[in-house]
């Protein structure tokens, strides 16, 4: 069996055409929609990820507002610039790319950030909303999986969702985000044991772990959905996920490619989240 091949690239580029015909119509009532994107020091995968969201925005038509800072910045020039962008107008969405430096307190920064224009959604009251259920910003990798999940026509409710990988950033809200469409979770990460005894048993099988290739086809069920969020370099230097994509997509329901899978959504659900943000600051 042959999976089918879950194409983020043309999801993503589907709704981003969508967001931008809403950006036109916010610009003509005088409202544009404004993301600033903070970058602390110059780690190349972390300026790589910050030029695309940029490049994105400006696609859309929004304003994007670059702030590049010095690795060594100051907590108090940090949370300052996010001051300055919280009581900006023009600033509808705030991000700072993470990881920070080891001196600074990463929860302060986040904590910082404007609820309204957390449209990363780390900010914990966007977090405790998202975990009963309120609206808010919604953390853009597993918003944008969902996405995926739902234009691929995936059944959520009642089926078990494996999630590999526990971070704040995407395994946490991923596993609350399909709880709340009624899938049964179970989260395994890296101290858990016998982790093919619970990914053999998933319909949506999410992995977001950093390991190349690490998911096999003896992980799967055959048939499952499986997601794969991770962005590594194999043995040769070539992209690819955490799922080993050639063994998988023999046995898989449907599968992402890396790339071309998640990483498209991601980008894709912060201009969402922006233009939520604008839409609800310039009604
Ligand atoms: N670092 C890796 N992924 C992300 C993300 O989605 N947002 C931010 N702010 N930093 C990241």
């Amino acid at each position: 069996m042959s999976s089918v091949l879950i194409d983020g690239k043309a999801i993503g580029a589907k709704i981003r055409e969508e967001i931008k015909i809403d950006v036109e119509r916010l610009i003509e009532r005088g409202c544009r929609p404004g993301l600033a994107v903070v970058l602390v020091g110059d780690d190349q995968a972390s300026r790589t990820y910050v030029k695309n969201k940029e490049k994105s925005s400006t696609a859309a038509g929004m304003k994007s507002e670059m702030i590049q800072l010095p690795i060594t910045v100051s907590q108090k020039d940090l949370l300052d610039t996010v001051d300055r962008l919280n009581n900006d107008p023009t600033i509808h969405g705030i991000l700072v790319q993470l990881p920070l430096p080891p001196h600074i307190d990463e929860n302060k920064v986040i904590r910082s950030i404007s609820p309204k224009k957390d449209v990363d959604g780390f900010h914990p009251e966007n977090v405790g909303k998202m975990i009963i259920g309120q609206t808010s910003y919604v953390s853009c990798t597993p918003a944008g999986i969902l996405e995926l999940l739902k234009h691929t026509g995936t059944d959520i409710s009642g089926k078990h969702a494996v999630i590999v990988g526990r971070s704040n950033i995407v395994g946490k809200p991923m596993g609350q985000l399909l709880l709340q469409k009624d899938a049964t979770v179970t989260y395994c990460h890296s101290k858990t044991e016998n982790l093919e005894s619970f990914t053999r048993q998933a319909d949506i099988l999410i992995v977001a772990i950093g390991q190349a290739k690490y998911i096999t086809a003896d992980h799967i069920k055959a048939g499952a959905t499986v997601i794969d969020v991770g962005m590594n370099r194999d043995e040769n230097g070539k992209l690819c996920g955490d799922v080993d994509f050639e063994s998988v997509k023999e046995k898989a329901g449907a599968l992402t490619p890396v790339p071309g899978g998640v990483g498209p959504m991601t980008v894709t659900m912060l201009l969402k989240n922006t233009l939520k943000s604008a839409q609800l600051a310039c009604s």
